[in-house]
């Protein structure tokens, strides 16, 4: 296969004049039940408000369309994680503040999509709650099946979490409220100059 990259004349920073924001990807990583959903939906509700371009790569929708194909294996996760990267980067170069909200329990493959990327890019948010309380809220009840033994490989309980060694933002999603949490990564964007 021979492929060359076309260069659009509609570029990232162009589209970044336009909106008048940078745009970035916002990594955000931990258990299953740790908030990573419910704080960058709200984040991104808050975004919006404000008149910033933003959207939320969903784990959970997305396994309804582009990772419709995968399970639970180390390799499907991988695989789900490399396309949600993919996907985030796209985003990223349309000028969008890009959400992911994935479990991705493996430093290897944060880590890649890091690495592929300059290192203002990607802004990993480890969602810090314990295994105790993200069990004790069992939103979806998949922790309590997960014992039972009628899910396997599941994060916390018979898979590996990983806990970031240096992410850009760890936010105690324990012990603060969403709103808290929300204003810690506004207060973050501004410091970095991706929103004003
Ligand atoms: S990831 O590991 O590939 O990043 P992802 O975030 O897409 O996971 O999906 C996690 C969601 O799928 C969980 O919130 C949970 O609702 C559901 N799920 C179903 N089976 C599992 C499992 N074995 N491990 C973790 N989550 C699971």
């Amino acid at each position: 296969m021979v492929i060359i990259h076309h260069n659009a004349s509609v570029t990232r920073k162009r589209r970044n004049q336009l909106n008048a924001h940078k745009s970035v990807i916002l990594w955000f990583t931990g258990l299953s039940g740790s908030g990573k959903s419910t704080l960058a939906h709200l984040l991104e509700e808050e975004l919006y408000t404000l008149a910033y371009r933003s959207f939320v790569l969903d784990g959970d929708n997305v396994r309804f369309g582009l990772s419709s194909d995968l399970g639970f294996s180390n390799d499907d996760r991988k695989e789900n994680i490399r396309r949600i990267g993919e996907a985030a980067k796209l985003m990223m170069e349309a000028g969008v503040i890009v959400m992911s909200a994935c479990i991705s329990p493996l430093k290897a493959d944060r880590n890649l999509i890091r690495q592929s990327l300059p290192q203002d890019d990607f802004i990993e948010i480890y969602c810090n709650s314990s295994l105790e309380t993200c069990e004790a809220r069992d939103v979806k009840g998949f922790y309590k099946r997960a014992r039972a033994g009628e899910i396997k490989n599941y994060t916390g309980v018979n898979a590996p979490y990983e806990v970031p060694n240096n992410p850009e933002l760890i936010i105690n999603t324990e012990s603060e409220t969403v709103k808290e949490s929300v204003s810690q990564i506004i207060d973050f964007l501004k410091v970095r100059k991706i929103i004003s």
